[in-house]
Order: C-alpha cells, then sequence, then structure tokens
C-alpha cells in the first residue's frame, strides 16, 4: 500500500523557507521554457451562487519526479465571514510510478510559489539598485509578495495600500516586525508610488489601483490579482508602454483582464509581449534593458509552480520527518 505523507500549513512554511520556494520555481520556469513539463489548461468551475470559482490544476514535471494537480477555491465573501478566500490542496503522486505520495496544504503553498513567481521576476526585471516597495493589496498573498521581494534585492522601505484600513495596519506592524524594515500605510496609491521602485498589486479590485502617471520611470511592476478576464489591476497605459513578461503566454492570455482590455481597447498587443518569465530565466530574452524603462511582470499562476514547490518541500519535510504519513 502506498505511504502518503499529510503536510500542514505550518509543515509547508517549515518545510520550505521563500528562498527554497525561489528556487523551485525558478527552476520550473525554466523546465517550462525547455518542453519538458506537461501542463495543460486549467480547468474553471464557476460557482455564482457563492460568488466564487473552483479551479482544477494539473502538470508533470519529470525534473522532480512528480506529477500532480491543485484544486483550489477562491471565494468572494469569505473575507467578510473570517474564513479565507483562498484555499486549496495539493496532490502529488510518484511520476514514474504512479503512486501517491503527498497531500500537502495547498492555501500556504499558493501564497508561496506566487511570491516567488514574483521574486524570480523581480530578480530579472527590476533595477539592481532597487530597495523601495509598495504593495496593493494587504492580504495573504501581499504579504508573500513583499517576503519574496526582499530576497532578491535590498528592501529598506516599503508602503502598503488597501481600502479596509484596519487589514493595512495590521499587515504593516507585522510585516515591519517579520522583515525588519519600516512598512508604512499609504493613504493613497499616488503616496505609495512617490518613491517605490518595486511595485507588487495583489488586491481583489476589478478596476486599476494605481494611476498611471504615478509611476516612477524605472519602476517594476509585479501583478498578481488579476486572473479573470473583466477584472483589471493595472491601468492599460501602463500595459501600452511597458516591457510586459507573463508567467504563461497562453494562460496570460485566456484569463487576465490586465492585458484582455487594454487588447481590446485597441492600446496594446498580444505581439507586444515581452517575452515568457522562463525565457528570461534561461537567458534567451533580455530582462531589464536600462535604468527607465517599466517593467511588468503578469501572473495568472501556472500549476507547475505549484508542482515544483510542492515537491521541494516533500523533499525537505522527508528529511525533517514533518508531517504525518499513514497507509492508504
Ligand atoms: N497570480 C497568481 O498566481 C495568484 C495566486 C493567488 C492569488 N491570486 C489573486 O491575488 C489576489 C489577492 O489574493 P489574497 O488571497 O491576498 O486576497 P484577499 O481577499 O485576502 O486580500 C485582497 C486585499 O485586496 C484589498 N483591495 C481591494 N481593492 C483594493 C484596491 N483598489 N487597492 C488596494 N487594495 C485593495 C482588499 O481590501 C483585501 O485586503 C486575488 O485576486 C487572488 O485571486 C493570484
Amino acid at each position: 500500500m502506498p505511504v502518503v505523507r499529510l503536510l500542514s500549513a505550518r509543515d509547508v512554511r517549515v518545510a520550505l523557507p521563500m528562498p527554497a520556494a525561489i528556487a523551485a520555481v525558478l527552476r520550473a520556469f525554466a523546465e517550462l521554457q525547455r518542453g519538458r513539463a506537461v501542463l495543460p489548461p486549467r480547468t474553471h468551475l464557476d460557482l455564482p451562487d457563492q460568488q466564487g470559482v473552483a479551479l482544477f490544476m494539473p502538470s508533470l514535471l519529470p525534473e522532480t519526479g512528480s506529477l500532480g494537480f491543485k484544486a483550489i477555491t477562491l471565494f468572494d465573501r469569505n473575507p467578510a465571514i473570517g474564513l479565507p478566500g483562498i484555499q486549496a490542496v495539493v496532490v502529488v503522486f510518484d511520476a514514474p510510478t504512479g503512486q501517491p505520495r503527498a497531500l500537502l496544504d495547498g492555501t500556504t503553498l499558493t501564497a508561496l510559489r506566487t511570491g516567488a513567481g514574483s521574486a524570480v521576476a523581480t530578480d530579472l526585471l527590476a533595477r539592481p539598485d532597487a530597495c523601495q516597495a509598495a504593495v496593493f493589496g494587504a492580504g495573504p498573498q501581499g504579504r508573500t509578495q513583499l517576503e519574496a521581494v526582499c530576497c532578491v534585492r535590498p528592501i529598506r522601505r516599503a508602503w502598503v495600500v488597501d481600502p479596509d484600513r484596519a487589514t493595512a495596519h495590521r499587515f504593516a506592524e507585522e510585516m515591519s516586525s517579520g522583515l525588519g524594515l519600516p512598512v508604512e500605510v499609504a493613504s493613497s496609491g499616488a503616496e505609495a508610488l512617490r518613491e517605490a521602485e518595486i511595485v507588487c498589486t495583489a488586491t481583489v479590485s476589478a478596476r486599476p489601483v494605481f494611476d498611471d502617471a504615478d509611476l516612477r520611470p524605472g519602476t517594476h511592476v509585479n501583478a498578481i490579482g488579476s486572473y479573470k478576464p473583466h477584472v483589471q489591476e493595472v491601468p492599460s497605459a501602463t500595459v501600452a508602454r511597458a516591457k510586459v513578461v507573463v508567467d504563461h503566454l497562453e494562460s496570460a492570455l485566456a484569463e487576465t483582464g490586465d492585458l484582455l482590455a487594454p487588447i481590446s481597447q485597441g492600446v496594446f498587443s498580444a505581439e507586444s509581449i515581452h517575452a515568457e518569465l522562463g525565457e528570461l530565466v534561461l537567458g534567451t530574452k533580455p530582462g531589464r534593458q536600462n535604468a527607465e524603462e517599466i517593467t511588468l511582470y503578469k501572473s495568472v499562476g501556472v500549476a507547475v509552480m505549484d508542482l515544483a514547490a510542492a515537491a521541494a518541500a516533500l523533499e525537505r519535510a522527508e528529511e525533517l520527518g514533518l508531517g504525518a504519513s499513514f497507509e492508504l
């Protein structure tokens, strides 16, 4: 009988510190680009009664010896009733034998791998001297965005913007002490962007969360919030003038209003997308080329990020003896 390891949110956090998540996700993007990963389109199950969606995300990453899937629910009303908006599990199978190996908390894993993707992009696209960051959205994703960016640039000051002031203040307090740097609540997007060189948008807003005119030359933006065609976090004018890098071209063009809105407005085109992140990782396309350009990493999230992060967490958990094991 196969033995399956069960890893809680805490186990995942211990087994997968952010630098390890960044390394795993970087390798996943390289493998995807080399054509060595299998990534079918994810299945969307719309749940209008719950104001939610469920996504089923399979993939195979031979380099990690794993195949598996993430099943994730995104329920818009949950935060108002004290539940996480995003809840997920990741199932990992042994690729050579097809045996089930593990079930992991996917909620923590999602936040870690999404932050890790932004760290990979930030490292390749932000100015080398960038040291101030702004985060739009003080939820779980905003937290790991800032944590991840701090792993690849020596951030010494950050701002957070969120219409929910109590959440913003909690974010500022906890992230300040967790990361050991001043994190301030900004009262407007303009205030947050005045000095920021790295911007992360991780909101549930359906409309752009800042004005293009407020972006400083040379800013790098990680936009991870929009994965629906009618949802746009980034102004069309920013997309139109930025060097745009996506996590996965087919998925981004199918899913995100951040690209579909400026395309339908005629100010941007799919052909103007500079690269997939994997091309920058492999060095087949350049990242930032001068200090003045605006760069934009647009992520909708892809299953190989989850599988790579899960496989890395599982390997470490086995070494540390974390989690519970049971025979099926
Ligand atoms: N790209 C990916 O791979 C990926 C992965 C996970 C989640 N996401 C998306 O990231 C987003 C954030 O996820 P979360 O779990 O942190 O959500 P959350 O609901 O817990 O937090 C989002 C925060 O955004 C704030 N917000 C709303 N409008 C805003 C605005 N105009 N300006 C600033 N803040 C605003 C809300 O008040 C809330 O505090 C969601 O849309 C989610 O679907 C993307």
